[in-house]
């Protein structure tokens, strides 16, 4: 039995800002987004929260799959950004939706958390320890930007994705590859909020999302296209084989760079950051979920999601639709 999604869904906040408007808060232009990242608007969490918006795509990936919510054996939010530290994004949106049988949990993946989600539910569905999962991506990391920072603010938004995997003997996951490396956590991290407890006493402000954006490049236009390479080589694929590349959404030029090193045309790679930005972990279910209302995806299709984040982590994943 493999694990195969039967069901996907997305949901955006309402308020949109464009790059414009980002120019009105530190010193950039929609010039300099626009060629640096792709990026022409993000939406961001006004009335929303990353429950909201979980439990908002996850409504539309049951309804996708045909599914009641007490079908759900096991429910996954991959997140940084869940709005309590306990409990955990899943249980509340397990509540919402009255998931009332499944086991709910949270995991930080940064952006390879669906990834990460996915390879999980893979594992249980085919070892037989469940049979109908519910992956989340949901993010609102505008809480995490540093506003004042137009190194890293202008390039994340809010957003949920969801989907719904089943047993099937029919397509479905093929193959995975997934990695992480520790040393490097500096290079893309958030500090917790400062311990003040009466013999430690922090004296720091609360932490905000910190990056080295070179290196950040670096590593995804080198680690991508490798992870890639080897999930398709267990699945006994080439690059050719491959419809559609879906590729975390962080940055057009890391996209067009894996393209290149795979030798395929930038046509197979999806892409909504223009309108959507870096969502973390909700980018790949956003994505997917969007091409899949669009009509954009086929049964029998192959398809390639892969991503890259803080951790340093990293995955890519060989399905057939
Ligand atoms: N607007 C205008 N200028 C900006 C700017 C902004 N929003 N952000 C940075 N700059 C400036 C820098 O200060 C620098 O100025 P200087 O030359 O006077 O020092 C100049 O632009 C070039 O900065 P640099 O960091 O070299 O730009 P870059 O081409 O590497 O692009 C990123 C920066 C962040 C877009 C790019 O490194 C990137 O996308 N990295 C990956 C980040 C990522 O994907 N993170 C999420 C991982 S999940």
């Amino acid at each position: 039995m493999n694990a195969k999604i039967i069901g996907t869904g997305w949901q955006l906040p309402a308020y949109e800002a464009d790059n414009d408007y980002l120019s009105t808060l530190v010193e950039t232009s929609d010039e300099w987004i626009t060629e640096r990242t792709g990026i022409r608007k993000r939406h961001l969490a006004k009335e929303e929260t990353t429950t909201s918006l979980a439990a908002g795509a996850a409504k539309k990936a049951l309804a996708d799959a045909g599914l009641p919510a007490e079908e759900i054996d096991l429910l996954i939010v991959a997140t940084i950004t869940s709005d309590t530290v306990t409990p955990s994004t899943a249980c509340r949106v397990q509540a919402e939706l009255g998931a009332v049988h499944a086991v709910a949990f949270d995991i930080n993946a940064a952006c390879s958390g669906f990834l990460y989600a996915v390879h999980m539910a893979d594992a249980f569905i085919k070892s037989g320890v469940y049979r109908k999962a519910l992956l989340i991506g949901a993010e609102t990391l505008s809480k995490l930007v540093d506003w004042t920072d137009r190194g890293t603010c202008v390039l994340f938004g809010d957003g949920a994705g969801a989907a719904v995997l089943a047993a099937s003997d029919q397509g479905g996951i093929a193959a995975q590859s997934l990695g992480s490396n520790g040393s490097k956590w500096e290079v893309l991290s958030c500090m917790g909020r400062p311990n003040g407890n009466p013999v430690c006493r922090e004296q720091r402000e609360p932490g905000y999302l910190q990056m080295n954006g070179q290196e950040v490049f670096k590593f995804a236009v080198k680690t991508v296209p490798l992870c890639i390479e080897d999930a398709l080589e267990k699945a006994g694929l080439s690059p050719d084989d491959i419809d559609h590349f879906l590729l975390h959404q962080a940055n057009k030029r890391i996209i067009q760079s894996v393209a290149k090193r795979l030798k395929q045309p930038e046509e197979k790679f999806p892409m909504n950051i223009g309108q959507c930005a870096n969502t973390s972990a909700a980018s790949l279910p956003i994505l997917l979920a969007q091409m899949k209302e669009q009509g954009r995806l086929h049964p029998g299709e192959k398809l390639v999601l892969s991503g890259f984040g803080a951790g340093l982590t990293w995955g890519a994943c060989v399905m057939e639709w």
